[in-house]
């Protein structure tokens, strides 16, 4: 019997940003990330005699999204050898408020569905291989707390794996959304143009250096650590956009108010850093004790930005 299978959405720390393999979806870099406790998608598969079918929140959907969705499930069911007709039923439980990306819980939860209608016995390993073929950053979704995707060299070999699935760190993002238009360029195009910048190769070469550090920041329970790394890993990978050929960037100018901001928070002595992926939506790290002056201040500047306050999340789970 078919189960409905919930996965959280994770926002990087240390980004991925460049594929190695389009195909694979294998990255040029490893990765690291948070998992959220306030977003999330269910997703269950059903037999169907009409075709492959695709509902998010109970409306059908066609065109690009429902596409992606069918060539990912004909890859895996090519991989599986497994045949049919499928019915996907997803309900997403990330509020437009967040203006968060769902891919990654998106594509690790149909990869666990898609186990689950065909009985596949997997390991989480293996999951997160499959949810990498959906969408890079799910990959990491089939875990909770800190995750690490490591980059590898082939399918078998790029996978996510947990660093500390309990987190005793005192750690919150709020997730703020400043705009709700859908970008224009997505993060597979970005990334490709990425690649042009004369800055591309030396981030690249930091890469080790910064998951290091990165992982022992967590390992020794410093937020001051992460967050600075966090902050400086989100510019350089939004350096790197300007300073493509042609430069291009997801920033509006309430992004870089909002940058200016946590600057002046942290001026005033109220500890925060930011992050940001392919989009102009900013995401705050702080601790307990500042998630009020955070929001409140984000609400003064930003008299309509919606702040969602989350904190570490749960791996994938089965729910029935
Ligand atoms: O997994 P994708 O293809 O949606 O790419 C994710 C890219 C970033 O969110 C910007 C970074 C990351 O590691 O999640």
């Amino acid at each position: 019997m078919a189960k409905t299978v919930r996965a959280h959405t994770n926002i990087a720390l240390i980004k991925y940003w460049g594929k190695a393999d389009d195909q694979l979806r294998l990255p040029l870099m490893s990765s690291l990330s948070m998992t959220l406790d306030q977003f999330y998608t269910d997703t269950k598969i059903k037999p169907s005699t009409t075709g492959n079918h695709f509902f998010l929140n109970n409306v059908e959907q066609t065109g690009q999204s429902a596409q992606r969705v069918f060539t990912y499930l004909k890859k895996l069911q090519q991989h599986f050898n497994v045949t049919g007709p499928l019915s996907v039923y997803s309900t997403n439980h990330v509020p437009t408020a967040a203006g968060l990306a769902s891919s990654s819980s998106a594509f690790a939860a149909l990869a666990g569905a898609f186990c689950s209608y065909y009985q596949l016995d997997v390991t989480r390993k293996e999951l997160s291989c499959l949810a990498r073929l959906g969408s890079g950053s799910a990959s990491r979704s089939i875990y909770g707390g800190f995750a690490v995707w490591q980059k590898g060299t082939d399918n078998a070999s790029s996978y996510a794996y947990a660093l500390d699935e309990k987190p005793q760190m005192d750690l919150h993002l709020l997730a703020i959304e400043l705009n709700q238009q859908p970008k224009k360029l997505s993060s597979t195009g970005g990334m490709k143009q990425a690649q042009s910048s004369p800055l591309f190769k030396p981030w690249l070469a930091r890469n080790e250096q910064e998951m290091a550090a990165m992982i022992a920041a967590i390992k020794e329970n410093d937020f001051t650590k992460l967050g600075q790394l966090a902050e400086l890993n989100a510019s350089e990978m939004h350096a790197i956009n300007l300073t493509a050929q042609p430069g291009f960037t997801y920033f509006e100018p309430d992004t870089i108010r909002a940058i200016k901001l946590v600057a002046q928070l942290r001026a005033c002595g109220v500890e925060c850093y930011y992050t940001i992926d392919a989009g102009p939506n900013v995401k705050v790290l702080c601790q307990l004790r500042n998630v009020k002056d955070v929001t409140n201040s984000f609400v003064s500047v930003f008299k309509n930005a919606k702040i969602v306050n989350a904190s570490f999340g749960p791996g994938i789970s089965c729910l029935d």
